[in-house]
C-alpha cells in the first residue's frame, strides 16, 4: 500500500502566538470555570431577570441586525470571549490578513479575498505590487463581456443569440456561483437560462444540456487550477456536445470562455485566452464567488448589481476590520460558535434561511466553513486538543420545520441555529411573508423557552403524555435580520460568514485557508480509475474490501447489455 500523503508541517511565520496551547490560555481557563457556573442557567431565567436582554444582546451594522440574546450566555461570557479573542491575537491576525501577509502558512500564500471588493481608491500591496488595479481591470473586462452577452451582441458561432449559460466548475468554482444565482434570481435576466454542472456523474451534464441548443449556449469553465478532474471531464463533454452540433472547431472560441489562474492549460483546452478571466493565488477557491468566478452571476444580474454585491462585501469587511469586538457581528458569531462547540459540546450548526432564494446558502456555507475549519493540527502541526470546525447544515424555513426541527427541539444533542430572515418580501403574495416570518420568530422562541411538563399538563394533557409533549428549551440560536434580500445584502451575509470562519480558525490556531484533506481521496481515485477502465483484469493490491468492491463493480458493469 502506498504511504498516504502527509500534510506539510510548517512553522507559523507570524510567530505572534505564545507557545502555550489554547486550553492553557488564561481566558480559556476562565471560560471553563464560567461555563461550570452558568451551564445550569435557563434562558427563561436569563430573560426573566433582564427585561432588556433582547435589545442589549443585539447589534446592528451595515443593515444587518444580529440578535444573539438567545444564546446561553451572560455579559460575563461575552467579556471572557472577547478576552479570549484578544489573547489569541485576533486583532493582529485580522490586520495581517488585510495587509496581505502569508497567513495561509502551509501553502505560503496571502489570503486576500477582501481585495476583491476593495474600492479603486484603496491600495493592497502583495509582493510590492498593488493588486487593486488588477482586480478592477478584470471586473471591467467581466462587465464588458457580461453586457455583450446580455444585450445579445456576443453571438454564437452560427450568429444566434446566446440564451443559455452553463457554468462548469466544482467546489469553490461552483458552489458560490450557483448559490449567488439562486439567491439573486429575482434580479436576473429572465429571458436567459443559467445552469451549473459540477458532478463528474454524467447525469449532471446530461440533465443540464438535454433541452438546450448548442448554437445558443455559452459555457464558462471555472477552475482556479484548470486541472480538476471533474471540471475538465465535464468541460471536454461540453466541447464534444457543442461540436457535435456546430461541427466546426472555430466555434469553441464563441461558445467557451474560462475563469482560471492557469493560462497555459486554458489555451491547451482550446479556449481563446482573450476570453479568459483571471484571478490570483491569494484567492482561495471557497472565497472566490466575488472574483471572476462570479462571471455567471454578473451575466445573470448585470454589472450594476454585481458591483452592489461587492459593496456589501466591502461594508462587512470594514465593519470586521474596525468595529470593537463587542459590537463586531462576525466576531460575535465566531466566538459564540466556539462557546457552543467547545464548552457546550455542540457538534453542528444549523443555518436556517427564511428566504426561498437562499435555498443553496447552507450548501455554500458547508464548503466555506468545513473546508476551512475541518482541521486536526495547529499552525505548527501539533495535534489539537479540542474540537475544531463544526458541521454546518440546513435548509430554508419553513420546510425544515416539518422535517428535522423535531431533533433540534427534542433531541438529546445541542444544535445551535442561525436563523436568517428579511423584513420585506421579494414576492409579496397575500400574507405569505408574515406567516413565514412569524414561523421564524416562533421557532427561536420555542427553542429558547420551551414548554415545561407542568405547562403541558395544565393544558389538559394526561400525565403519561406530558413528557412527550414537553420542550426543555434552553436551545441556543442567533437571528440575523435584514430589510430585504438584495445583491448588497448577499455580499454582507457571505462576508459575515467568511470572517466568522476566520475568527473561529484564529481561536483554534489552525490554517483556515488550506485544504489538504481533499488530496488523499483524489490521489487514490487517480490510481483506481485505470483499474476500473482497463480491458484486462487488473492486478489489484488494495485492501481486501476495496479489491472486492472493484471486482464486483467490474463484473456487474461489464454484464450490462
Ligand atoms: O475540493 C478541493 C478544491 O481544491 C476546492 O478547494 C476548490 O474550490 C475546488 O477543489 C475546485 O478547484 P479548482 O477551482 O482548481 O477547479
Amino acid at each position: 500500500m502506498p504511504e498516504p500523503a502527509r500534510p506539510m508541517q510548517v512553522k507559523n511565520p507570524l510567530n505572534r502566538q505564545p507557545a502555550t496551547g489554547l486550553t492553557e490560555r488564561a481566558a480559556w481557563k476562565a471560560l471553563a470555570g464560567h461555563y461550570q457556573a452558568i451551564r445550569g442557567l435557563h434562558l427563561r431565567q436569563l430573560f426573566a431577570e433582564d427585561a432588556r436582554r433582547g435589545e442589549r444582546l443585539s447589534v446592528e451594522a451595515a443593515g444587518i441586525y444580529l440578535d444573539y440574546s438567545k444564546n446561553r450566555i451572560t455579559d460575563e461570557t461575552i467579556r471572557l470571549l472577547v478576552r479570549l479573542a484578544e489573547e489569541c491575537g485576533l486583532r493582529e491576525r485580522i490586520a495581517a490578513m488585510f495587509l496581505g501577509e502569508r497567513i495561509n502558512v502551509t501553502e505560503k500564500r496571502a489570503v486576500l479575498h477582501t481585495a476583491l471588493r476593495a474600492p479603486e481608491t484603496e491600495q493592497v500591496v502583495v509582493d510590492g505590487v498593488d493588486v487593486v488595479p488588477q482586480v478592477h481591470a478584470v471586473l471591467k473586462r467581466m462587465a464588458a463581456f457580461s453586457l455583450r452577452v446580455r444585450i445579445g451582441e456576443w453571438r454564437g458561432h452560427t450568429g444566434k443569440r446566446i440564451r443559455n449559460v452553463i457554468s462548469i466548475g466544482i467546489g469553490g468554482s461552483d458552489l458560490g456561483p450557483v448559490m449567488a444565482y439562486e439567491a439573486l434570481r429575482h434580479y436576473s435576466q429572465r429571458d436567459m437560462t443559467f445552469r451549473f454542472v459540477s458532478n463528474v456523474d454524467g447525469t449532471d451534464f446530461e440533465e443540464a444540456t438535454r433541452d438546450l441548443d448548442p448554437a445558443e449556449t455559452l459555457f464558462i469553465i471555472c477552475s482556479k487550477t484548470f486541472t480538476t478532474l471533474e471540471t475538465l471531464t465535464n468541460a471536454h463533454a461540453a466541447r464534444a456536445w457543442s461540436l457535435r452540433r456546430l461541427g466546426d472547431e472555430r466555434s469553441v472560441r464563441r461558445h467557451f470562455v474560462a475563469v482560471s489562474t492557469n493560462t497555459e492549460a486554458v489555451a491547451k483546452f482550446g479556449i481563446d485566452t482573450a476570453n479568459m478571466f483571471g484571478f490570483w493565488d491569494w484567492v482561495g477557491g471557497r472565497y472566490s464567488m466575488d472574483s471572476a468566478i462570479g462571471l455567471s452571476t454578473m451575466i445573470a444580474i448585470g454589472p450594476e448589481h454585481f458591483r452592489a454585491m461587492l459593496a456589501g462585501f466591502h461594508a462587512m469587511d470594514q465593519h470586521f476590520r474596525s468595529a470593537p469586538f463587542r459590537q463586531n457581528i462576525p466576531i460575535l458569531m465566531g466566538m459564540l460558535t466556539v462557546w457552543n462547540c467547545n464548552f457546550f459540546d455542540a457538534q453542528t450548526v444549523a443555518v436556517l434561511p427564511y428566504e426561498q432564494y437562499l435555498n443553496r446558502f447552507p450548501a455554500y456555507l458547508q464548503q466555506l466553513t468545513m473546508e476551512s475549519n475541518g482541521k486536526h493540527v495547529t499552525l505548527d502541526g501539533a495535534r489539537v486538543a479540542y474540537q475544531t470546525g463544526p458541521v454546518y447544515w440546513g435548509e430554508p424555513g419553513t420546510n425544515g420545520q416539518h422535517s428535522f426541527y423535531q431533533l433540534i427541539h427534542q433531541g438529546t444533542g445541542l444544535v445551535p441555529c442561525d436563523f436568517i430572515g428579511f423584513c420585506q418580501a421579494l414576492n409579496p403574495i397575500g400574507h405569505h411573508h408574515d406567516l413565514l416570518m412569524s414561523n421564524l420568530f416562533a421557532q427561536t422562541e420555542a427553542l429558547a423557552f420551551g414548554k415545561t411538563e407542568d405547562e403541558v399538563r395544565a393544558e389538559g394533557t394526561p400525565g403519561w403524555l406530558a413528557p412527550h409533549r414537553a420542550f426543555e428549551g434552553n436551545r441556543p440560536s442567533n437571528t440575523l435580520l435584514a430589510e430585504r434580500l438584495t445583491p448588497e445584502t448577499l455580499g454582507l451575509l457571505v462576508a459575515l460568514y467568511e470572517h466568522s470562519v476566520f475568527t473561529q480558525g484564529t481561536i483554534w490556531n489552525i490554517d483556515s485557508y488550506d485544504q489538504w484533506g481533499v488530496e488523499l481521496g483524489k490521489a487514490l481515485a487517480q490510481r483506481t480509475a485505470p483499474e476500473l477502465e482497463s480491458a484486462d483484469e487488473p492486478q489489484l493490491d488494495h485492501d481486501s474490501s476495496t479489491n472486492a468492491l472493484i471486482r464486483r463493480y467490474r463484473r456487474l458493469r461489464n454484464a450490462r447489455t
